[in-house]
């Protein structure tokens, strides 16, 4: 496999977690607010985020790949508001979309057809991810307005539940 796309690849795994990391420190800062709902979203998020690390580890060893796991940097966000987190995760989310197209570009160039179709589901993933946090902010930005607002949101996201990856390697 083309070296590029192996780094990339390796960073990628990387970036999951990093991204796992910053999740847990976001349900961290709901959960000493009393927000168990957004904790739990957030505590959900970190392990979709596991999932996605162990998606792309799983394909480097089935291709035989060194996995090459480097030190996961520390969230250095200090949160002041509820809305925060959420507008950090957007711009988080979209920032690892960029990083997946990258990704595929390289593939692409190198005609990698293999890991292109890996990829696809990354790509169909990053959407949603992104649409997912988009409709929190804008749910939050509607209703979340007064303490009330806030109880009934936090309610609502206290029934999220993780379902594992529909991609199976
Ligand atoms: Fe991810
Ligand atoms: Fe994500």
């Amino acid at each position: 496999m083309d070296k590029k796309v192996i780094n990339l690849l390796n960073e990628q795994v990387n970036k999951e977690l990093y991204s796992a990391y910053l999740y847990l420190d976001m349900a961290n800062y709901y959960s000493a607010a009393n927000l168990n709902g957004f904790n739990n979203w957030f505590m959900v998020q970190t392990q979709e985020e596991l999932s996605h690390a162990k998606l792309i580890i799983q394909y480097l060893q089935n291709n035989n790949i060194d996995v090459k796991l480097a030190s996961i940097n520390a969230p250095s966000f200090t949160f002041t508001d509820f809305i925060q987190p959420l507008e950090e995760a957007y711009k988080h989310e979209k920032y690892v979309t960029e990083s997946i197209y990258t990704i595929y570009e390289a593939a692409q160039e190198a005609k990698d057809f293999r890991t292109l179709k890996f990829l696809d589901w990354f790509v169909d993933e990053q959407a949603e991810e992104e649409k997912n946090v988009d409709e929190l902010i804008n749910k939050f930005k509607l209703f979340a307005s007064d303490g009330k607002g806030l109880y009934m949101l936090d309610s609502e996201l206290a029934t999220r539940v993780y379902t594992p990856p529909s991609l199976v390697l």
